[in-house]
């Protein structure tokens, strides 16, 4: 286990946190340029940092089930897992969005509570292995900054676990977000 996974010249080792050493591959003009791209950029800075970050998970997909996918994560477990519990309350049939599901780590918890969970994920081979460990839920490969193909107003809650920090622009997640609920 532990495998290596290239990144723009740089190496991840898949032993540390992934969304941590994810973001220490870029350079630190790379980060600026994803935080900040000239206007008439942003429309193709924001496609290929998508891709980049599609790719990326794309890669490391069935690592991350092994490692970390269901309860083998002990600060999910420990410490995140508890706030989110709080924070989402009872969840018991509402709809919800897991934005960024990944493998459906929270899907499969908040539906085991009773909730009709809908989950997105930009990286098809998360996506895929969520579906073969829980082909009952509706699971769809898309962006969260889109969302498309969800109506608006459609969720009662939407959660988004260990995902923001992937997403090069956060205003129009958030807009996203705004409008299915
Ligand atoms: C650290 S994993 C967390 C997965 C899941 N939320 C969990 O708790 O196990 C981050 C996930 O965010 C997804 N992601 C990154 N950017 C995204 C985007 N723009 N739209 C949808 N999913 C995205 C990745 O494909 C990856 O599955």
């Amino acid at each position: 286990m532990g495998g290596q996974c290239g990144r723009r010249g740089g190496s991840i080792r898949l032993s540390r946190p992934v969304e941590s050493t994810f973001a220490c591959s870029l350079s630190s003009r790379e980060l600026k340029e994803l935080a900040a791209p000239p206007g008439d950029m942003k429309g193709r800075m924001s496609l290929d940092a998508l891709g980049e970050v599609r790719d990326f998970w794309n890669r490391v997909a069935s690592d991350w089930q092994t490692q970390v996918g269901e309860d083998r994560d002990r600060n999910r477990r420990l410490n995140s897992d508890p706030v989110l519990r709080d924070f989402a309350g009872d969840a018991s049939g509402l709809d919800v969005l897991d934005a960024s599901c990944g493998t459906g780590y929270l899907s499969r918890k908040l539906s085991e509570l009773g909730a009709h969970v809908v989950g997105v994920d930009l990286s098809d081979n998360m996506v895929g292995i969520a579906e073969e460990l829980s082909p009952e839920l509706d699971l769809r490969v898309d962006s969260v900054s889109t969302l498309g193909g969800l109506e608006d107003d459609w969720f009662d809650l939407v959660v988004s676990n260990y995902a923001s920090m992937d997403v090069p622009f956060l205003e129009e997640t958030l807009d996203a977000f705004h409008r299915v609920l």
